[in-house]
């Protein structure tokens, strides 16, 4: 997720800019860049404050296009902020979403002549453009012909230096809208940059280009039809906008799971022939089909997303996993051992201890890895090679969308180290079908999130509550409990489902609720055994079951049903409800679920 905005008017443009990518900073705040054709290119690495201190005050221009980024190709850095201009500096261009076959359109170019100075898709889009523009009578045929060589998602904006009061802009998977002003006209990626100039907008559905004069607009198909629709009026004020309209960001996260979980995988999945592509691993296959051991190094909720890695990589992949807490890995004797990798897992790649166990591991000459995603993120600097998760910034300080893409990260991973070893074509296309099922599925169990909300306002006045689960289950069980404690201040334990005998069974008494993870899996009737043992004490249980499983029903309390998949990704959908259930207890509480107290979102100290 980045912020785009673009203004063309008779005001000065530079203060308006500012102003927008101000209000978008929540989308991407790693660097941000401005352009107008009178006053030329402006870009820093940091947030808008950053960008303005470079900015003159004499600027004179009434029409530009601005980017504030979050990123996902190339590290954040001044080069690779938008905007990006084409190979002869004609035109520039900002861009939101991920151009899936930029390498081979780079090589054409390259082959071609052109120099790049940014490691990003976005400036191949940019060449891309500037060339059909030299054969093209008009922008519009330029814009045409340029994306229907694009696979992958856009949303962007355009400015030719040659008529600086007329932006394109153009929209695929990536929100843009429009606003229409009295003699100004501007372009966003959402509403609340726009709001700063406009509250009538019209957004562009997908296939859709705009283009926008200080008096027009006009709307065109990618065939260059010509669509008309009038403009709506933003209800909304900006803080609302910012949320997507939901009351928190932490429930705007959870609700952005199908993206996420389409994000995650978008280009990674080679369904048909079962294999997982995941481009920072590429230039690293010898040493990674040396693995023998694998050490995952992580904290709190991405530990127990590295506690879910470990069954999948042992299953699908055949290496032995151990999953260790950064705070602990470096106070451990390590005993050295020849394919002994390390992993860390991070969502913000700044964590301290996680980054303290890469450092430990580097000095004894492991190969470290990550699992980031925050890109250019220390973290994502320190370990060799690694995947970033393309979840897009996470405000909530309790990690909901982030943690999810950890898990389907950890999926693709066991598809490529398994390929590479003895995985079978059949089980491993399975598995890729599974993964690629997860954003629908996740949708659906979404949808019914207000079944949940009953659920959260009958055990809301808990004092205790136990998560259980077995095997794939086993670490989603600590993360519901983590994700309870984090925003309602509900003392609950994530236990595995068949420790209950060995101790936590003497806590259940009619007060007491467990949350079972029960999906259709191989564990099923043993952990049903569980939640007898628990309903014999009359312990109130609330499952997380597969849709039409009649026996659960007797059986449990309460149920909060997800889509049959198999168990590693009935694990990963069996998160949805937890969070949704932790999230809608916390508001009920009447808590600050965005903000719990005494966490912060990135742990930066020992
Ligand atoms: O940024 P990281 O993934 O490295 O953060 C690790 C933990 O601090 C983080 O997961 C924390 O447990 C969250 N509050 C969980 O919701």
């Amino acid at each position: 997720m980045c912020g785009i905005f673009a203004y063309t008017g008779s005001k000065k443009a530079i203060p308006i800019l500012v102003d927008g990518l101000t209000s978008l900073e929540y989308r991407g705040y790693d660097s941000a860049g401005i352009f107008t054709p009178a006053d030329g290119v402006f870009k820093a690495v940091g947030p808008v404050v950053e960008l303005r201190k470079l900015l003159p005050e004499n600027a004179n221009g009434t029409s530009g296009i601005a980017h504030t980024r979050w990123a996902t190709h190339g590290a954040p850095t001044a080069e690779n902020a938008h905007p990006h201009a084409d190979q002869n500096e004609i035109l520039y261009l900002v861009h939101n979403g991920i151009v899936e076959n930029y390498k081979e359109l780079k090589e054409e170019l390259l082959k071609a002549g052109h120099t790049f100075k940014s490691q990003t898709d976005t400036e191949v889009l940019a060449h891309l453009l500037g060339v059909e523009r030299g054969t093209a009578s008009s922008m519009d045929e330029a814009l045409e012909s340029t994306l229907q060589k694009v696979r992958g998602t856009y949303g962007l904006a355009v400015i030719e230096k040659a008529a600086p009061s007329t932006i394109y802009a153009a929209a695929m998977g990536s929100p843009i809208a429009i606003g229409v002003g009295e003699n100004e006209m501007c372009i966003g990626s959402d509403a609340t940059a726009i709001l700063r100039v406009t509250k009538q907008i019209i957004y562009l559905e997908d296939g859709e280009f705009a283009k926008i004069t200080p008096q027009n607009y006009e709307i065109k198909t990618l065939d260059r039809k010509i669509t008309t629709r009038a403009p709506e009026e933003i209800e909304w004020d900006a803080d609302t906008i910012k949320k997507n309209g939901f009351d928190h960001y932490m429930l705007k996260e959870i609700m952005e799971a199908p993206e996420v979980l389409e994000n995650s995988a978008r280009g990674r999945l080679l369904l048909t022939e079962g294999r997982a592509n995941l481009g920072g691993l590429a230039e690293h296959e010898k040493e990674l089909q040396n693995i023998k051991r694998l050490v995952i190094v992580a904290c709190g909720s991405a530990y127990y997303a590295g506690v879910y890695g470990k069954y999948l990589i042992e299953e699908y992949a055949g290496i032995p996993v151990e999953v260790a807490i950064g705070s602990e890995f470096r106070y451990r004797a390590h005993i050295p051992e020849e394919g002994a990798a390390l992993l860390a897992i991070s969502q913000s790649g700044e964590t301290a201890d996680t980054l303290a166990s890469i450092k430990e591991a580097k000095r004894r000459g492991i190969l470290a890895r990550g699992i980031v995603n925050v890109v250019g993120s220390t973290i994502a600097r320190e370990t060799d090679l690694g995947v970033y998760k393309h979840a897009g910034p996470e405000v909530g300080v309790a990690s909901t969308k982030a943690f999810l893409s950890q898990m389907e990260v950890l999926a693709l991973l066991a598809l490529y180290l398994g390929r590479q070893r003895h995985l079978s074509v059949e089980r491993a296309i399975e598995l890729g079908k599974a993964i690629a099922e997860l954003p629908t599925q996740a949708a659906e169990i979404l949808s019914k999130h207000e079944e949940v909300k009953v659920i959260a306002e009958k055990y809301k006045d808990v004092r205790d509550m136990l998560y259980i689960g077995r095997k794939y289950n086993f670490a989603g069980a600590y993360e519901g409990a983590l994700k309870l404690k984090e925003v309602s201040y509900i003392h609950a334990e994530g236990y595995g489902a068949g420790e209950m005998k060995h101790g936590p069974i003497a806590m259940i008494d009619p007060l007491f609720p467990t949350l079972a993870i029960v999906p259709d899996d191989a564990v099923f009737e043993k952990t049903i055994s569980n939640i007898e043992e628990i309903k014999a004490r009359k312990g109130p249980v609330i499952a997380i079951a597969t849709t039409g499983n009649t026996q659960i029903k007797e059986l449990a309390d309460d149920v909060l049903w997800i889509p049959k998949a198999i168990e590693p990704m009935a694990a990963i959908l069996a998160i949805i409800p937890m969070q949704l259930l932790a999230y809608y207890v916390g508001v009920a509480k009447g808590y600050n679920v965005d903000r719990p107290r005494n966490l912060a979102k990135s742990v930066t100290v020992e």
